[in-house]
């Protein structure tokens, strides 16, 4: 049996607490699709992959995880955050999926994804801010996840037309299953105006 590692940092064995390192390519791709306004906060931080990719983009990032990961503040939990770190304009993160795995302070469910979308749309609101989230290009489909977005200020969706690869198997290493997209939020955008859809890889 092959040792399974994250493909971006082969220091991490896959999964324990749902940890899925982001490679840089996707999230230069959000970086260069939409405008940001910082500065960011990434509240499931991890090793730091997508804070490192916005701050090459001359952004000022705080990063948060619930987990200690040897980047950034441990030992928040983002759903107890009850407002965006002092000055931050932007959240920016490839949130716990929460039906590949389990961590602490994440329960396993098909909507957890919508409970922290909810979550970080609550944060964002009081500051004009805006919200990008790593989803499954399928999750954006389910009706739940539409009703939530078209209630919100939804400017955009980056679908990534190249699948990431999460894991290096060596030789045995599979196609990704599925495509992904950036939805992308911003309480900036006029009322009304509907969102873009781009494409980038
Ligand atoms: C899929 S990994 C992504 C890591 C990083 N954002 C990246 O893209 O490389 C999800 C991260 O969310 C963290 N996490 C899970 N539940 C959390 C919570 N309730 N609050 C904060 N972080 C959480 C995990 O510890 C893990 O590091």
């Amino acid at each position: 049996m092959p040792d399974r590692r994250s493909i971006f940092d082969s220091g991490y064995a896959r999964v324990p607490h749902d940890f899925y390192a982001t490679p840089a390519w996707v999230t230069e791709t959000l970086a260069r699709s939409v405008a940001l306004r910082g500065p960011i906060w990434e509240p499931c931080c991890g090793t730091g992959a997508i804070t490192e990719v916005l701050e090459r983009h001359d952004h000022q990032v705080v990063s948060t995880d619930i987990a200690d990961r040897g980047f950034g503040t441990a030992g928040i939990d983002f759903f107890s955050c009850r407002a965006m770190p002092e000055g931050c304009r932007a959240l920016i993160t490839n949130p716990p999926y929460g039906d590949s795995g389990t961590h602490q302070g994440q329960n396993r469910s098909p909507s957890a994804m919508l409970d922290f979308l909810r979550h970080a749309l609550a944060l964002a609101e009081p500051v004009r801010g805006q919200v990008a989230l790593l989803v499954r290009f399928q999750w954006i489909a389910g009706k739940r996840a539409a009703a939530l977005m078209s209630a919100a200020p939804f400017t955009a969706v980056v679908v990534l037309t190249q699948r990431i690869r999460w894991f290096d198997m060596g030789e045995d290493t599979k196609n990704a299953q599925h495509h992904h997209a950036w939805v992308f939020f911003d309480y900036e955008t006029p009322p009304g105006r509907p969102p873009v859809m781009l494409f980038g890889e």
